[in-house]
């Protein structure tokens, strides 16, 4: 998997960049809820991250070896909370871009085809994944056993601490689209899998596991097998 570069050092983890400019996602979302997002939910998960590491053995700990240290701890739930908030939110980032949607790359559209059937059904099963998320969560495509599923996390949960590989998210806390939406979040999920969803991402993600012949390789030979799941957690 492609790392997540978070500029970080030792107990000092630091906001990274946005990938395009706060109103690159306009008209599907706007640069004020950019601007909350990233500028005051992202950055306050991390700012929380860094004061309640301060000064404990957990500086010295990278972002993601912080997940797995605090994963399922409930007195390590406040550091879980902000560390896979931070994770998430970087991944959610790079996830979308400007211009997005459409027909993911050939190798990609092959690869999704034999798993959905289409990539409309892939699709469809994000926005339903989305749909079942009851308060805050997360929608993701996952890669895990050779299989592509989509799934749906609560709160900060996230699959890589559950040995799977993330290949893209989507944010589905009210943060992300209460200032453009309101209550319409599946009018804000259409419009984010229809015009946003960043699919050269999803296949940089992917085509490390499949080392050197990449993704292609793993279209023609099928070892993506079919198998749609929507896990509930
Ligand atoms: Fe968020």
């Amino acid at each position: 998997m492609i790392s997540i570069d978070y500029h970080e050092r030792p107990g000092v983890h630091v906001l990274p960049a946005l990938p395009y400019a706060r109103n690159a996602l306009e008209p599907i979302i706007s640069a004020r809820t950019l601007s909350f997002h990233y500028g005051k939910h992202h950055a306050g998960y991390i700012d929380t991250l860094n004061r309640l590491i301060a000064g404990t053995a957990f500086e010295a700990l990278s972002l993601e070896q912080l997940m797995a240290a605090s994963a399922g701890k409930a007195d390590l739930a406040a550091i879980f909370n902000s560390a896979a908030q931070a994770w998430n939110h970087s991944f959610y980032w790079r996830s979308l871009r400007p211009k997005g949607g459409g027909t993911p790359p050939a190798a990609l559209r092959h690869i999704i085809e034999g798993a959905f059937g289409s990539v409309e059904t892939c699709k469809n099963e994000l926005a339903r994944a989305a749909a079942n998320v009851v308060g805050n969560g997360w929608v993701w495509l996952v890669l895990f056993a050779g299989h592509i599923k989509v799934l749906k996390t609560n709160n900060a949960e996230t699959p890589l601490n559950w040995g799977m590989q993330p290949l893209l998210t989507l944010d589905v806390w009210e943060h992300a689209y209460y200032l453009d939406y309101q209550n319409r979040r599946a009018d804000y999920f259409t419009a984010v899998i229809d015009k946003l969803i960043n699919w050269d991402f999803v296949a940089e993600n992917l085509s490390p596991a499949f080392g050197m012949q990449g993704i292609a390789e793993a279209a023609r030979t099928a070892r993506i097998g079919s198998g749609i799941s929507l896990l509930s957690h």
